[in-house]
């Protein structure tokens, strides 16, 4: 079993990355094989708009990064997507990715009078994981990035599930991994606890992985 992974934040190493680190970990041990790209590495132009994709999947773009993620969702038998919210929503980066993904990856029939969407990969049952992480703790503050992540996996999941960790409160870079001294410096009599919601959503990033496989 091959899982695929994309880290739509531009920063490496910090709270995104480092759960999905922990998703493809426990999707390791239960025997996948794991991949992990990241959006910064990516080369590719943005999407213009010219809708010629939607005849014959070819985007009118110099062939770049793009067709290189797209043939890798294909082998995908289990996706996951992180990523930050910026601003209420995806890293625009990572946005234009999804953006240029949709001429290769869906599927677009006119007939009866209705664009009918469907995904044009490779037909498998392939399971998800949607991880959204923010600074706030406001409640809602993941709600468009989880929404959006889960929208782009259910397109090719037909039987599979979806999973989701909402990562609020990363207010510090690489949080999630940070020891439970140093948070009581930097948060106080609060550390103890931000601590524990941070060991919590490793173990559930840990599991999610494991689940991914079975
Ligand atoms: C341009 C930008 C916009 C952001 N907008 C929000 C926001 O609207 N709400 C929020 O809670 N955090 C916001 N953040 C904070 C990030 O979501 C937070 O630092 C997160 O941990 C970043 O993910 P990373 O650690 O994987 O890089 C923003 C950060 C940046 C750089």
């Amino acid at each position: 079993m091959y899982i695929f992974s994309i880290s739509g934040s531009p920063r490496k190493g910090s709270n995104t990355d480092l759960l999905l680190d922990e998703v493809l970990k426990g999707a390791a041990d239960a025997g996948a094989e794991v991949e992990k790209i990241y959006i910064s590495d990516l080369k590719f132009a943005p999407c213009i708009g010219c809708m010629k994709c939607r005849a014959d999947r070819v985007c009118r773009l110099a062939p770049d990064d793009v067709n290189m993620v797209a043939e890798k969702l294909d082998r995908a038998d289990g996706i996951v997507l992180g990523a930050p919210v910026y601003g209420g929503h995806v890293p625009g980066q990572f946005k234009s990715l999804c953006d240029r993904l949709v001429g290769q990856v869906i599927k677009f029939d006119f007939t009866e009078g209705k664009a009918n969407i469907t995904s044009a990969l490779t037909p498998k049952d392939r399971n998800g994981v949607a991880i959204g992480v923010c600074a706030s703790s406001m409640p809602g503050m993941t709600d468009a990035v989880l929404e959006f992540l889960k929208l782009n996996l259910a397109q090719h999941k037909n039987n599979g599930t979806i999973q989701e960790i909402n990562a609020d409160g990363m207010a510090i870079p690489g949080l999630v991994n940070l020891e439970a001294e140093k948070l009581e410096k930097i948060f106080g009599a609060q550390g103890q606890a931000v601590y524990e919601n941070a060991q919590r959503l490793l173990k559930q990033a840990y599991q999610a992985g494991k689940n991914l496989v079975s």
